[in-house]
């Protein structure tokens, strides 16, 4: 028998992490439909667009691809367009309504439906929330990519709703992935190469589920089971709630040397009258003391979050309150957005901040925190650290890879290969990087 020609499947991610894991887990599921990803837009037989609904601007790039899409539907009219992730699962049928050249639409819940979906052998919008785990019906971890880090899903969803905050509508409630699973996944991944994964989750902290011994296993005990596969040398892991952040996790960050010292621990707001309107449910004091428990537990770890600017309601001392957590706790890097006004969140209806002050605070935030980024990277000069390399650098026999505190290090390594995990010693650091030298 011989085997049809391929169709060429572009796939092009917007949003967060998990949407990059689920492109990938999309990838797979239509090469085993006889897909071949390619990077050119124009010579693609399918067109797939994973979306982000988490701001206004991030929703209306969709738009704008799409409209940027009509000659080359135009010109080939049998070119199938489909729109998945989070815009897919929050607008449905209205996407098709608005913009007719789009041929599927896929919620985050019912990509598994996409290869019949594309044969024409299932609806044209699957939005629904399906009783079946997609992941049931996904074909195995396949490398699409030899890379030697990799995403893995553990937790998808999330019951927090935060008053600002499409999640919780587009994701679904939390759920976890059960631990033989994602051992199972982990072990696929290591035996194709991978050396480094990120576990992923909405709330991938507030994993749980059943584990090998029949006990009821929270994230820190999943991180040791994982630690024990061989081969696997780095964990990471994100986002968390500050919440969720439990003991066993903590210790885990003392006592498990493959988890990596780096965490990202979103707070938004430094004032409880923010955290409060914003329905965080705890104070800023609670994060600070929350923050001492894990430096006690690894002293070098360092420490990222996300910000807003101008929620609604929020004052000139609020926001000074912000910058005072963030002056306390020092951050390596973090992000930090203007407040963006979400269709069926809570805080919609609230009267915003006029733009300019928010505009102002968010540039505040932003000075701050860059600040604190530069001597984060600037206290690692003279230190010594772990270095997975990813890709070859700029410069000939140069090698470029993630630190352990995840910082991008380039490295003269002529011998060196990707994929390979050395020691490195930091020589300077540069606006988005440092430089190192190979120990041994
Ligand atoms: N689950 C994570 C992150 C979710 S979204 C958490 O609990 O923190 C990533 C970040 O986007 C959030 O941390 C928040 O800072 C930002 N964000 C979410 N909704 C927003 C909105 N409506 N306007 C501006 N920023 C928003
Ligand atoms: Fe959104 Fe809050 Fe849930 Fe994070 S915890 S995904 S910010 S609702
Ligand atoms: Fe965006 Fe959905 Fe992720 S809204 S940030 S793609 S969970």
């Amino acid at each position: 028998m011989t085997s049809p020609t391929p169709k060429r499947l572009f796939i092009k991610t917007y949003g967060c992490q998990m949407n990059v894991y689920d492109s990938q887990r999309m990838a797979e599921a239509m090469a085993a439909d006889g897909y071949v990803l390619t990077e050119d837009q124009a010579q693609a037989d399918m067109v797939l667009l994973n979306t982000c609904h988490i701001r206004e601007k991030a929703a209306e790039k969709l738009y704008s691809d799409l409209g940027r899409l009509k000659p080359l539907k135009a010109e080939r009219p049998d070119l199938k367009i489909g729109v998945a992730g989070c815009v897919a699962q929050a607008e449905g049928e209205e996407i098709t309504r608005r913009m007719p050249l789009v041929d599927l639409v896929v919620g985050p819940q019912a990509y598994h439906r996409l290869p019949a979906m594309a044969r024409g052998e299932a609806p044209a919008v699957v939005t629904e929330f399906p009783a079946e785990d997609k992941f049931d019906h996904l074909p195995a971890r396949a490398a699409t990519r030899r890379t030697p880090t990799a995403f893995l899903t553990v937790q998808e969803g999330c019951d927090k709703f935060c008053a600002f905050c499409v999640v919780p509508y587009t994701r679904g409630a939390e759920v976890s992935r059960p631990a033989p699973r994602i051992l199972t996944e982990a072990r696929d991944l290591v035996a194709r190469g991978v050396r480094e994964i990120t576990l992923l989750g909405q709330n991938v902290n507030g994993w749980h589920g059943e584990g090998a011994d029949g006990r009821e296993w929270g994230l820190g005990r999943l991180i040791r089971a994982l630690a024990e596969i061989d081969g696997l040398d780095r964990i990471r892991y994100a986002t968390s709630h500050p919440n969720d952040m439990a003991d066993d996790l903590i210790e885990a960050h003392g006592a498990e040397p493959k988890l990596m010292p780096y965490l990202h621990l979103p707070v938004q707001s430094g004032s409880d009258r923010v955290l409060k309107a914003m329905n965080r449910k705890h104070t800023a004091e609670q994060y600070l003391r929350l923050i001492d428990r894990i430096r006690a537990a690894r002293p070098d770890i360092l420490l990222t979050s996300d910000f807003i600017a101008g929620f609604p309601g929020e004052t000139d001392d609020d926001h000074r309150a912000t910058l005072d957590l963030i002056e306390r706790v020092g951050f390596a890097t973090a992000f930090s957005f203007k407040y963006s006004p979400r269709p069926g969140t809570p805080a919609a209806d609230r009267a915003e901040v006029e733009p300019s002050v928010a505009d102002a605070r968010l540039h505040e935030l932003q000075a701050l925190l860059s600040r604190q980024q530069r001597e984060a990277q600037e206290s690692m000069v003279g230190r010594e650290v772990g270095v997975l390399f990813e890709k070859p650098g700029r410069e000939p026999g140069q090698m470029v890879g993630k630190s352990d505190y995840l910082h991008s290090v380039f490295v003269d390594a002529p011998q060196a290969k990707v994929g390979d995990l050395v020691r490195v010693r930091i020589l300077a650091s540069a606006p988005n990087s440092l430089q190192g030298q190979l120990l041994q």
